[in-house]
């Protein structure tokens, strides 16, 4: 088996759905053999590794621990999903206090047993915030630590395959940008449906919403139909952007990244950008669309700038004015 490298891949919430499910994926797409799985669950994280054992994947070297000191110390990429998911009825921003409480003590491990990891990717929700939070008590620069943000562009994908009866990856250049919650902003007007834009296909205005709003509820369609949070689709997409900075293909759905581009009106905020990963960490580029779909992204812009200012007044980060002592490369 040849694996992408050999450096060391930590999965943090490695017992739960999404990291055990990740654990066998990173295996599967012989990223490393080095796998460290950790959580703060012991019989979680055990009963993982066995499992990963009992698959019996060639040449892999996985160890588990609920010593963060042993599972962040050499660690040169990490993944975490490392918190509470959402229950029915319940929004992301709802697990706000206690994720991100966790999150300001993941990126505290980071800065103390791994200053010079290559790239981090956070799951947990609500993960732009929680992603914001790790950043600023990590002490990475902003290219090193990303947040899963692609399962919002991947659900319009599919929903605009399934209205048009296409194959879904003849759907192309319908991405959604700004928060990965709610209040996401959804752009389509350069989509192409199997070659031709979406424009000349008249969908009516009423089944455009409703589209929208599928796209939206994504997430909680899937909490609705399994009875519990999505845990393969974002397994797989957050190896996939680990795979990218590790050097493998370039991941090219949109990611949550750090952006602080007064020329472009965001400010101090993780949100999902165009964005391509690749070796040297995330790079994005301004997103263009209609008057309607940008007023959609300023609106989600506001309420991630909301969202940070909540975790300032728990006291979770500093204000903004302060980020620079917690964080020199902010
Ligand atoms: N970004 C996305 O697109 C996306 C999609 C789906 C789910 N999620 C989020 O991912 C997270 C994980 O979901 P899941 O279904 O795997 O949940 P889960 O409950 O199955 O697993 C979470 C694991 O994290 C562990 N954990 C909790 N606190 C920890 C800590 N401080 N350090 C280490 N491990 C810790 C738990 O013991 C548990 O094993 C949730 O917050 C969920 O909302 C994000």
């Amino acid at each position: 088996m040849k694996y992408l490298t050999n450096e060391k891949l930590t999965i943090v919430g490695a017992g739960g759905m999404i990291g055990s499910n990740m654990a066998q994926t990173a295996l599967m797409l012989g990223l490393t053999p080095n796998i460290c799985l950790y959580d703060i669950y012991e019989p979680g994280v055990h009963g993982v590794a066995e499992e990963i054992y009992h698959c019996a994947f060639e040449g892999a070297n996985v160890t588990w621990t609920v010593d963060p000191e042993v599972a962040f110390k050499g660690a040169k990429y990490i993944i975490s999903s490392g918190g509470a998911p959402r229950k029915e009825g319940m929004t992301r921003e709802d697990l706000l206090k206690g994720n991100c409480q966790i999150a300001a003590e993941f990126g505290d491990l980071i800065e103390k047993y791994c200053p010079d990891v290559k790239h981090v990717v956070v799951i947990f929700n609500p993960a732009d915030v929680t992603a914001l939070t790790a950043l600023i008590h990590s002490g990475l620069k902003p290219n090193q630590l990303t947040s899963l943000a692609a399962l919002d562009s991947t659900r319009l994908q599919e929903a605009l395959a399934a209205e048009f009866g296409v194959q879904q990856c003849k759907v192309t250049g319908a991405y959604t940008y700004g928060g990965h919650g709610e209040a996401m902003a959804v752009f389509a007007s350069k989509a192409l449906i199997d070659g031709t834009p979406l424009a000349e296909k008249k969908l009516s205005e009423e089944r455009w919403a409703e589209i929208k709003h599928a796209t939206v509820q994504g997430g909680s369609n899937i909490i609705k139909l399994r009875g519990r949070s999505s845990f393969q689709s974002p397994a797989y997409q957050a190896v996939k952007m680990i795979e990218a900075a590790m050097g493998g293909a370039k991941f090219t759905w949109p990611a949550g990244c750090y952006v602080n581009a007064p020329e472009l009106g965001y400010k101090n905020v993780m949100m999902a950008m165009p964005t391509v990963i690749d070796a040297d960490g995330v790079h994005y580029t301004a997103p263009s669309g209609t008057a309607a779909e940008m007023a959609d992204l300023k609106a989600s812009y506001e309420h991630l700038c909301k969202m940070r200012e909540e975790i300032v007044s728990l006291g979770i980060v500093p204000p903004v004015s302060e980020w620079k002592k917690e964080n020199p490369n902010l």
